[in-house]
């Protein structure tokens, strides 16, 4: 992969940015600084201190005197906030303690009453939850996209959503959650431009990476406002902390920063600690994950009780020309559907020895779920549909078992179903 302007690629940032040993007694690995506040060394310390982080210049990385509060700010988050920001090619980053207060903190921050979104659809069913019932109540209202690969749709959809009032922001999920449906994000943002004059502005345009993380796609190089990613996931990566980044300029970040300081939603040191950690083996996971789920994709591919794989790897025609401008890797989450409905979904389900019936995603361990029951149970029937999650779609995130016995695990369970 390509160096940046730091001159180090991605994989060398994401084991030493943010800490280096001067910071704390020649550690090569960071502490936890576990603490909730921070003593100032005079008064006017106090003040010079509270003066920085109001007018948005401190805490710096490295810093050892210009905290104040957790909430404000610790010395574990700036430490992965500078890594997150340097992986997603961004000035600035700020993390939450998951992806959904990542999400509704961006909504919250940007979207005033009266306002419309465009949502890619499908996605996520909490990110659906929030801005189809707790949004309206607030006066925003959701219009979707379907198949975001076609500028007709983009086009469409946009146009839709300005005749009902101001488009303020559109969220796009690429690659979705669950079926790996894709978007093109420069599309939609040149779309953006072009009908922006219409209304006096152009919408923000925020992109949820979770599916694929910041080594495999990186949103604000295709035009993005904010890349977003539910941390929680890959980068995190072995399903033991919850967190969730928004990427950006460093005027849009400060926003999120000053709407978490209020909301008390960011990431404590514990969790930061760990995310920093993880970020270290982010490459090694994601190669790892990616080679296993093209093996465990093609295998199920090519079973007669598969009806289908919505795997990027085999996606054709307009949506695969968007997919090779946009994204590095296929990923290792992805959806199959199989014939017939929840009856043989949940015995494959209940036949499965190695693979864990979980929602989540992007952990060492290789998870499944029927998404239409669990992670997308309250988005309604005729929506999810639409969107391609019907009774016997089975999401599969693949993750670092050797893949014959994932696919022994599969054969043996499909057998059952
Ligand atoms: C695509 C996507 N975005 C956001 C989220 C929310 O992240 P979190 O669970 O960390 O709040 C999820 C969770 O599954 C997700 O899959």
């Amino acid at each position: 992969m390509a160096a940046d302007a730091h001159g180090l690629s991605p994989e060398t940032q994401a084991i030493t940015l943010g800490y280096s040993s001067s910071m704390a007694f020649g550690a090569v690995k960071p502490p936890a600084v576990m603490t909730t506040t921070f003593a100032y060394a005079s008064a006017q310390h106090a003040k010079d201190v509270h003066e920085a982080f109001f007018e948005g210049t401190g805490p710096a990385v490295g810093a050892t005197d210009a905290y104040i509060y957790t909430r404000l700010g610790h010395p574990n988050l700036t430490m992965v906030e500078t890594r997150l920001a340097a992986l997603d090619g961004a000035e600035a980053s700020a993390v939450f303690c998951s992806g959904m207060a990542a999400i509704s903190t961006t909504l919250l921050a940007f979207l005033r009453p009266g306002d419309t979104v465009l949502c890619s659809r499908p996605c996520y069913g909490g990110t659906d939850g929030y801005l189809t019932t707790i949004l309206p109540e607030f006066g925003v209202s959701t219009f979707g996209i379907i198949e975001g690969y076609k500028d007709a749709n983009i086009r469409a959809a946009m146009e839709a959503a300005m005749a009902a009032g101001p488009l303020r922001l559109i969220h796009l999920e690429s690659p979705a959650n669950p079926t790996a449906a894709i978007v093109d994000i420069a599309a939609v943002t040149r779309i953006a431009d072009e009908l922006a004059p219409r209304q006096g502005f152009r919408p923000l345009v925020v992109v949820d990476n979770t599916f694929l993380g910041p080594l495999l796609q990186s949103p604000l190089a295709l035009g993005a406002d904010l890349s977003m990613t539910s941390l929680t996931k890959y980068c995190g990566g072995h399903s033991d902390l919850m967190a969730g980044g928004v990427s950006g300029s460093a005027a849009l970040v400060a926003k999120l920063k000053a709407l978490r300081t209020l909301s008390g939603n960011h990431l404590d040191p514990f969790s930061s600690w760990l995310l920093l950690r993880s970020f270290e083996t982010l490459g090694l996971r994601t190669d790892r994950a990616c080679g296993s789920a093209r093996a465990v994709a093609e295998f199920l591919r090519a079973h007669p009780k598969v009806a289908a794989v919505t795997y990027l790897g085999f996606i054709e025609g307009e949506a695969r020309e968007v997919f090779d401008r946009q994204c590095r890797g296929t990923g290792s989450t992805f959806s199959f559907r199989l014939h017939g409905g929840e009856a043989e979904a949940f015995r494959l389900l209940d036949a499965l020895r190695v693979l864990r019936l979980a929602v989540s995603l992007g952990g060492s361990e290789t998870l499944i779920c029927n998404p239409a029951t669990t992670t997308h149970y309250q988005v309604p029937r005729e929506r999810r549909e639409a969107g391609g999650i019907f009774d016997s779609t089975l999401r599969l995130s693949v993750g670092l078992e050797a893949p014959a016995d994932l696919i022994a695990d599969l054969a043996q369970a499909l057998d059952a179903a």
